[in-house]
């Protein structure tokens, strides 16, 4: 449980330069004073990650939009209004106030407002922006519990703050609006269907083109163990061919074939509700890594509400790691 006392020894901790892990309803983010160049460095080294990938500045409110951006577009106004705070990250140009060592050097920059009434505490009690980045290694698998943060980051974190799961459990959906028409750079918590109800019109999804920086790798939130995937019929077959071949076969097994009998080594049946898949999805990859598997076989939900950001992170953990 987060006491007053711990939120101010975690502002104090930001004004110092230092490092604070902070439950968002997302994920958990690892914290640094935003306006402070040194302290993000920090954050890109904590990480290993390259310097050229931008970080999201946290806000306490849509009120404060206008003190980090250049210049907030209708759209973009009225997508703050009705998402935040929520699982919304606004990609809009880059206000004075944002170093250019936050944004990885870009003249635009990532905005939200967490829902998450610590992270509402600490951006209130510190009163500037705080960047976070979800708090684990580059490439890595998104932490959902302050357990996940201390196991992934330990004494590299000045503090951490420990407000419980996360009840999203995907990384908030991120919309570009520095152009005329908006267009989703990363699907998430607020569903594509939620954008477009709000917009009045549909909504360009990913492009997986974006990723495809040259000397970056398009592997990420990806657990120790491979991960295949295939159709929801085939979970069960392709575990047991690779638990033939020598494999340590953890399945992410589709509702549907839930009382199928299987020999794997360990076996996650994933909710129905794809609120609860979402909310369960990082925790469930830790722990089929921590009880020894190899080789995840899963297959993708359909690409409807939630489903389109659980999909996009199993596809990103499939792609083949950098050593590979
Ligand atoms: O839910 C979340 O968004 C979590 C919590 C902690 O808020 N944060 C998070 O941060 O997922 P991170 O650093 O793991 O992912 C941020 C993403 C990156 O993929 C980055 O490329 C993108 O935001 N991003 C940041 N600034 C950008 C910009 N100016 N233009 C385009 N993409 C940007
Ligand atoms: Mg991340």
């Amino acid at each position: 449980m987060v006491v007053t006392s711990d939120i101010e020894k975690a502002s104090e901790t930001l004004r110092a330069g230092g490092l604070v892990a902070l439950p968002t309803e997302t994920v958990y983010g690892l914290g640094a004073n935003a306006e402070d160049p040194a302290a993000v460095a920090r954050i890109f080294q904590t990480k290993g990650r390259p310097p050229t990938h931008p970080l999201i500045v946290h806000i306490g409110g849509a009120d404060q939009l206008d003190e980090w951006v250049e210049e907030a577009s209708a759209t973009a106004r009225l997508l703050a209004e009705h998402f935040w705070p929520g699982p919304l990250t606004l990609v809009l140009r880059r206000g004075r106030r944002v170093p250019l060592e936050a944004t990885g050097g870009l003249e635009t920059v990532a905005v939200r407002v967490p829902d998450h009434p610590v992270a509402l505490a600490l951006l209130s009690a510190f009163g500037g922006g705080i960047t976070a980045p979800s708090a684990n290694r580059f490439g890595s698998v998104s932490p959902t519990t302050a357990d996940h943060v201390r196991a992934e980051l330990g004494d590299a974190v000045d503090f951490v703050l420990d407000g419980g799961p996360c009840g999203v459990g995907v990384e908030s959906t991120i919309v570009d609006v520095t152009g005329e028409t908006p267009s989703i750079l990363r699907p998430g918590g607020v569903t594509r269907e939620d954008l477009e109800a709000v917009l009045g019109h549909p909504v360009a999804l990913p492009s997986t083109s974006h990723v495809r920086v040259p000397g970056q790798h398009p592997s990420h939130y990806a657990p120790r163990a491979r991960v295949v995937l295939v159709e929801p019929e085939r979970v069960v077959a392709e575990g047991e061919l690779a638990r033939q071949r020598g494999h340590q076969v953890g399945l992410l097994l589709p509702p549907a074939f839930a009382d199928a009998p299987v020999k794997a080594h360990a076996v996650v049946t994933v909710p129905a509700s794809t609120t609860a898949y979402a909310r369960g999805l990082y925790g469930f990859l830790r722990d089929l890594d921590q009880q020894g598997c190899d080789l995840i076989v899963a297959s993708l939900p359909t690409d409807e509400g939630l489903g389109l950001a659980i999909a996009n992170r199993l596809r990103r953990a499939a792609e083949p790691r950098p050593s590979a």
